[in-house]
């Protein structure tokens, strides 16, 4: 161990997954995820049921972290947080759990916005994923966000484009609730879209001007295309699940590529990094690959571990923070429309 290693404890509390990790440099030593299983039932995030279950969760998540890394408490050279955007009453728990820490250990406390760890997720040293050149396009997709931000430096970072209503995670997720599917349907939307025919059915594309997307277009239109299909065959969606999936996935990904596309053609930026849930998403990842070939990009793909919400990501910004000593105040609170 050189004296020069910096020790960071990271705290992800925003949604529905409570998360710790402990990061010596930009090295992740342990990554701990706590999802909570108890919003199944519900079909979706119930803010209220999701701050009581961090309660229960940021203790024993923060043990794990600390003992899977091997660290001792005392070692930690600051604490890191997310202090937004997200659930309030999530991040409440998180937040104040990070500042009562910091206060006990006498050291210094970094908050993070928790889009901008989505991206900076890209700068963590792992084997499985490589670190993308300034100035690149990144592309948060999760179930909250949907934007395309351009970034030239590691804390100087542009949106040019997001959604006008629903994130595309969130797309994902109401398809699979018309379809019966249980939440989160975005994962099993994927896996049931790669046996099916994309062609199979068309849906349409909003038409929305500019960087920015729409998703609740679609969503209904999907709705009502179900309803129909329903009324005349009671069966339908079980006798077409692959084919309904795989023409969803496609209508999403063509979404998607349309408006990185222009992204890329208006900036004149080819290097591609996305983030956020919907990033473990295949199709997606098969379509920025391509797009190297294609289109001439340079594509960043995060290592799946550090797709959907984890405290490893918030560890590295607080890691690059810390190398420029920005450091919080303990009177911070949080703020679920944190913006960068
Ligand atoms: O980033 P994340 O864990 O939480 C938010 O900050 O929202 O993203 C969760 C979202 C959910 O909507 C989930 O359905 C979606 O990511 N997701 C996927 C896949 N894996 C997770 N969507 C499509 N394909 C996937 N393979
Ligand atoms: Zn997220």
């Amino acid at each position: 161990m050189s004296t020069k290693d910096v020790y960071i404890l990271a705290i992800e509390s925003s949604c529905d997954d409570t998360s710790a990790a402990v990061l010596q440099n930009g090295k992740v030593l342990s990554n701990v995820i706590a999802n909570q299983k108890i919003h199944e039932a519900y079909g979706g995030v119930v803010p209220e049921l999701a701050s009581r279950a961090h309660q229960q969760n940021i203790v024993p998540v923060v043990h794990q972290a600390l003992a899977v890394a091997n660290i001792d408490k005392k070692q930690l050279n600051a604490i890191a947080f997310t202090r937004g955007p997200g659930l309030m009453g999530s991040l409440l728990v998180g937040t104040s759990f990070a500042k009562s820490l910091a206060l006990g250990l006498n050291i210094p406390l970094i908050e993070v916005n928790h889009m901008q760890a989505h991206i900076l997720a890209h700068f963590i040293e792992d084997e499985a994923q490589t670190i993308p050149k300034f100035p690149f396009l990144a592309m948060t997709i999760s179930g909250g966000h949907t934007q395309i931000v351009v970034v030239k430096d590691h804390f100087d970072m542009e949106v040019i484009g997001e959604t006008i209503d629903d994130a595309v995670g969130e797309a994902y997720d109401k398809s699979g609730k018309i379809l019966g599917l249980p939440y989160p349907a975005g994962p099993i939307i994927d896996k049931l879209a790669n046996e099916g025919n994309p062609k199979a059915f068309q849906f349409p594309k909003p038409k929305v001007e500019g960087l920015n997307f729409s998703f609740s277009g679609l969503k209904t239109a999907i709705l009502y295309f179900i309803q129909k299909q329903t009324n005349a065959n009671p069966n339908f969606i079980e006798e077409n699940l692959q084919d309904i999936c795989a023409s969803i996935q496609h209508t999403i990904v063509n979404i998607i590529l349309d408006k990185l596309k222009k992204a890329s053609k208006q900036t004149g930026i080819k290097t591609i990094a996305i983030g956020g849930g919907v990033s473990a998403n295949s199709a997606i990842r098969k379509a920025l690959k391509d797009g190297e070939k294609k289109y001439g990009w340079t594509a960043h793909i995060p290592k799946f571990a550090y797709t959907t919400d984890n405290a490893a990501m918030i560890g590295i910004v607080g890691y690059l923070k810390y190398l420029k000593e920005d450091f919080t105040n303990e009177a911070v609170t949080a703020n679920s429309r944190f913006k960068f």
